[in-house]
């Protein structure tokens, strides 16, 4: 809705020019069809907003405008615009390009010769619009009763709006199916794959099938072929059994079975088993030296709840220090692979460098610690951990309360003052369990000379000493388990002994990472062997 730029006088001189001049000159107003005649722009009344009264109820009246304009461009029209507010009634005449909207609305009668006075219900009942294409024809304005736009007239705007909604929800609908259909194709991959009959090899391979979504369940329909074949360990809430995987392939032949572990929650324990289930679930959680998890079963008909993982014949580490005696190198090899499991656990990061989530053991010690053939260590029974998530609240961890084994509690799980503000003090728990094994694991060194029967930490308090007397040793006695002199006459047992009583300080702050020990060990791997070099294995009890 601009203003003419030439009133009609200049214009007639504008026409002489043009006839004299030739086509060549014509101004950016003026257009040649393709017939090549000269298109001239309308001449519209153009007052804009005028008093009028000019009433819709009759079938004509004026527009009242005495000033006749040409309209800028060619594309215009005239366009007349009544409108009451109740008491006043205005009569607006312009020039307008029908192509662009006006108060809203496109126009679609501006090919009339006359100005048809139409009613636009979306704009209010007070308001009419006519446009048409012939000198002056904005002047008359006819109502005719019942011309009314048919529908409330989209606005330009919301017409924009509703196909961005429309292709909006179109591009949802189809990301919806999409996902459907994924998870709809996940949920039916067959269990064959997750099966080792038709995997590739070793336990390894099988755990690589085992996907890590809730799928990793296997519900009545699909159980794995399991025969168990005896008790091989007894926690808190579940027994371990030893247990054959039959039609099973390693190395890609197949044989009649291969040995897994199940541990075997009763109905009750769900929740414990819930917990577990969902640490393994965590991808990133793989690591060498954390349990392999194979899958979870519900078994409904026994009213049990199972996690099948790998199965380590030498056992916990525990019952191996009881039986066997360390050179250095098996001792260096059982501690460093000890603390490479507990810094992958509590590490935001993969070795890989992929994000993860945190997680807090919470019940170290060495009964939860497997030995696998190759005398490394894997963590294993995560009943109590605490995934440390950056969401999770004061409130939430403050409801995990004191958990763990009362002999390798922390002084300040003892005490219950921690520090629940931060995440690091679930891990400073850890590394003060962590040093005791240790501990547990250098004892039974031969490098450290005289080596006594194996004995737990605090070994001279009862079988399960409760809180309270655990309390009276680690926080009023500050007792820790001895590390006699002669030991320290060996340099890399001497070095490790510091790293062990700094990962037991009273002070949780002042304990070493995980991380940090795990690079101690590699220090001492460097250490000039000569000065490491001991009398080959001893042996109490053959494999
Ligand atoms: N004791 C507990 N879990 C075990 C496993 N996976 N292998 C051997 N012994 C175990």
């Amino acid at each position: 809705m601009e203003r003419p730029v030439f009133s009609v006088l200049s214009w007639v001189v504008l026409v002489v020019l043009v006839e004299q001049l030739g086509a060549a000159w014509l101004p950016g107003t003026l257009r040649v069809n393709e017939k090549g005649v000269l298109l001239f722009p309308q001449l519209c009344k153009f007052c804009d907003v005028l008093p009028s009264d000019c009433n819709s109820s009759s079938t004509t009246c004026q527009a009242g405008c005495d000033i006749t304009s040409i309209c800028e461009s060619v594309k215009e029209v005239c366009v007349s615009v009544w409108h009451t507010d109740g008491g006043n009634v205005t009569v607006e005449t312009l020039c307008h390009n029908p192509a662009r909207p006006i108060y809203g609305v496109l126009l679609d009668d501006y090919n009339n010769t006359q100005c048809l006075m139409k009613q636009y219900k979306g704009l209010g009942p007070d308001y009419y619009m006519c446009s048409c294409n012939n000198e002056e024809c904005n002047e008359n304005l006819i109502f005719i009763p019942g011309l009314e736009t048919p529908k409330e007239p989209f606005d330009y705007f919301k017409k924009v709006l509703i196909s961005l909604v429309a292709v909006l929800v179109l591009a949802l609908v189809i990301i919806a199916l999409v996902y459907l259909l994924w998870i709809n194709s996940i949920r039916q991959r067959p269990l064959k794959s997750k099966h080792p009959g038709h995997g590739s090899g070793d336990t390894r391979a099988i755990l690589h099938d085992v996907d890590n979504s809730e799928n990793s369940l296997n519900h009545n329909t699909e159980l794995l072929p399991i025969q168990l074949d005896g008790v091989v360990g007894k926690g808190r809430f579940a027994e371990v059994h030893r247990a054959k995987l039959t039609n099973a392939s390693v190395g890609g032949t197949n044989v009649p079975f291969q040995m897994v572990a199940v541990k075997i929650f009763p109905g009750v324990e769900f929740a414990s088993w819930k917990t577990e289930h969902q640490i393994f679930l965590d991808a990133e959680l793989r690591h060498e030296n954390v349990l392999h998890f194979l899958t979870a079963e519900e078994r409904r008909t026994e009213n049990q709840y199972w996690l099948i993982t790998a199965y380590h014949p030498k056992g916990n580490l525990q019952d191996y220090l009881r039986n066997h005696l360390l050179t250095w190198e098996q001792m260096h090899r059982l501690g460093s692979s000890l603390t490479r499991g507990v810094a992958h656990l509590h590490s935001d990061q993969t070795p890989c460098g992929r994000p993860k989530v945190a997680i807090a053991h919470r019940d170290l010690k060495s009964t939860n610690v497997l030995v696998k053939d190759d005398l490394t260590c894997c963590l294993c029974d995560f009943g109590l951990s605490l995934r440390l998530d950056s969401t999770m609240s004061v409130d939430e961890l403050a409801n995990s309360g004191q958990v763990g084994t009362a002999r390798y509690m922390a002084p300040e799980v003892l005490e219950s003052r921690i520090n629940l503000e931060n995440i690091e003090s679930f891990k400073q728990m850890d590394v003060y369990a962590m040093a005791l094994v240790l501990w547990e694991i250098v004892s039974r060194c031969i490098a450290i000379g005289d080596v006594k029967e194996y004995e737990l930490p605090f070994g001279k308090l009862r079988d399960h000493p409760c809180v309270e007397s655990m309390k009276d040793s680690v926080i009023r006695d500050r007792e820790r388990p001895e590390i006699p002199s002669s030991w320290t006459n060996h340099p890399g047992i001497n070095t490790l002994c510091g790293t062990i009583v700094e990962c037991w300080d009273q002070d949780p702050e002042a304990r070493l990472t995980a991380h940090c020990v795990s690079e101690r060990f590699n220090d001492l791997q460097d250490l000039d062997q000569n000065s490491l070099n001991f009398s080959p294995e001893q042996k109490i009890q053959n494999d």
